[in-house]
């Protein structure tokens, strides 16, 4: 019986759909951090970023204090402002559409690929117009979106690629990895993302102009940083544009650094995790497990599901009721953004515009995935899935 009819939940804890995994190695390195000379933009910042830019492939990597703060800088970066309008996804989280607005200028929404739910290219090159500076693909759940016919529209429009790769570090796209591609690639270092600082983000880019930018906007808009200025005993500095504190601290980065020699195993794990589920969920009619395109080696962010609500008696709240019941911190990713109340006010979408992703979320879940879950943790998801989606087959 399910154990929101009274039955025995498949598990006595909840099990989390993300959760960081940390040890005594970071421990000591944030220890060490708190005892050294500098707490914050001292030599870890530079340390954390050679060693993300040198694993992603790209000439530059530039820390932020969260995504979303990486975000708002690529779009500064990209020149983006009123006037402008920046193509992206609806099925995302808010932040990637938020920094378009951060910076005056407008996101237009473009529909996703049915199979993967990413950004569809002809559907981009359609939506191009006068006004397009910029693409913001996302690599939802972790599969990277098509790349090359995005970056050939940019090339031929003239428009800057800001790709959000916040699920997608470790990933490969035609065997090039993630972060080496875009014209500025976003991550994430949120305690759910592949590797944690806490809050934190980076910008890598092989553009040493937008470096430069990044650089000066996370720090105020200020052109040289205290660290430097302090070795050449230097006072003065100018402001130069109008930035933000965005900075991530020597702390966060001594965490992230550590962490990131953890990357290789931590990807190795969700990926033994998600062909785990898919080797179980691949028999069971009412669920459509995530497309995964040749071309791509996926990172794992989230493992969602689509269910076929047409072979089920409940529909999509119910059944993430029931295994929520069963102690499986099953979640959704994501409202469309538009579909939020703060885009609905704004721009007066009503529904409907975006009827791929709208059947998307009617139809999501996503099962708990992270690289610190046990085999057993896995094998309660699978057998609580199995039992919640057999009891309302029809
Ligand atoms: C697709 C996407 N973009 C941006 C962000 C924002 O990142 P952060 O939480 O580090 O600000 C997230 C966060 O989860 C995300 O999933």
């Amino acid at each position: 019986m399910l154990a929101v009819e009274g039955g025995e939940p498949v598990r006595e804890t909840l099990l989390p759909y993300g959760c960081q995994a940390i040890d005594e190695d970071d421990v000591q390195a944030v220890v060490e951090t708190l005892r050294s000379e500098w707490l914050t933009t001292g030599p870890k910042v530079d340390e954390f970023e050679e060693a993300f830019a040198a694993r992603v492939g790209a000439k530059h990597a530039i820390s932020f204090s969260s995504g979303t703060a990486a975000l708002h800088g690529a779009a500064f970066a990209a020149g983006l402002g009123p006037g402008d309008e920046a193509i992206t996804s609806p099925l995302t989280f808010a932040a990637t559409a938020n920094c378009v607005l951060y910076q005056g200028a407008t996101p237009a929404f473009v529909d996703v690929s049915p199979d993967t739910l990413t950004l569809d290219p002809e559907q981009v090159a359609f939506r191009i117009n006068s006004r397009t500076r910029a693409v913001l693909p996302v690599d939802y759940a972790g599969h990277p979106c098509d790349l090359d016919p995005l970056l050939q529209l940019a090339e031929r429009h003239g428009l800057v690629v800001i790709e959000d790769a916040c699920h997608a570090l470790g990933a490969e796209y035609r065997g090039r990895g993630i972060g080496s591609l875009s014209h500025m690639t976003v991550f994430s270092f949120h305690p759910v993302k592949h590797i944690t600082t806490g809050e934190g983000g980076m910008v890598t880019t092989d553009n040493a102009e937008f470096a430069k930018t990044l650089r000066c906007f996370r720090n105020h808009g200020i052109s040289s940083d205290a660290r430097h200025r302090q070795t050449v005993g230097q006072w003065h500095y100018e402001m130069v544009l109008l930035g933000f504190n965005y900075r991530l601290t020597d702390i966060a980065c001594a965490l992230g650094l550590q962490q990131l020699k953890k990357l290789e195993a931590n990807l190795a794990r969700r990926r033994k995790i998600a062909a785990s589920y898919s080797e179980a969920f691949r028999k069971i009619p009412a669920i459509l497990c995530p497309v995964v395109c040749a071309e791509v080696n996926p990172a794992w962010h989230l493992y969602p599901i689509r269910l076929n609500l047409s072979k089920l008696s409940a529909n999509r709240g119910e059944i993430l009721r029931a295994l929520r019941g069963e102690n499986i911190g099953v979640n959704i990713h994501y409202i469309p953004v538009h579909l939020h109340p703060y885009y609905r006010d704004r721009f007066s979408y009503k529904g409907g515009e975006f009827p791929v992703a709208e059947d998307a979320y009617e139809r999501l879940i996503s099962l708990p995935m992270s690289h610190a879950m046990r085999d057993t943790d896995v094998e309660d998801v699978i057998w609580a899935v199995t039992k919640v989606v057999e009891h309302f087959t029809k």
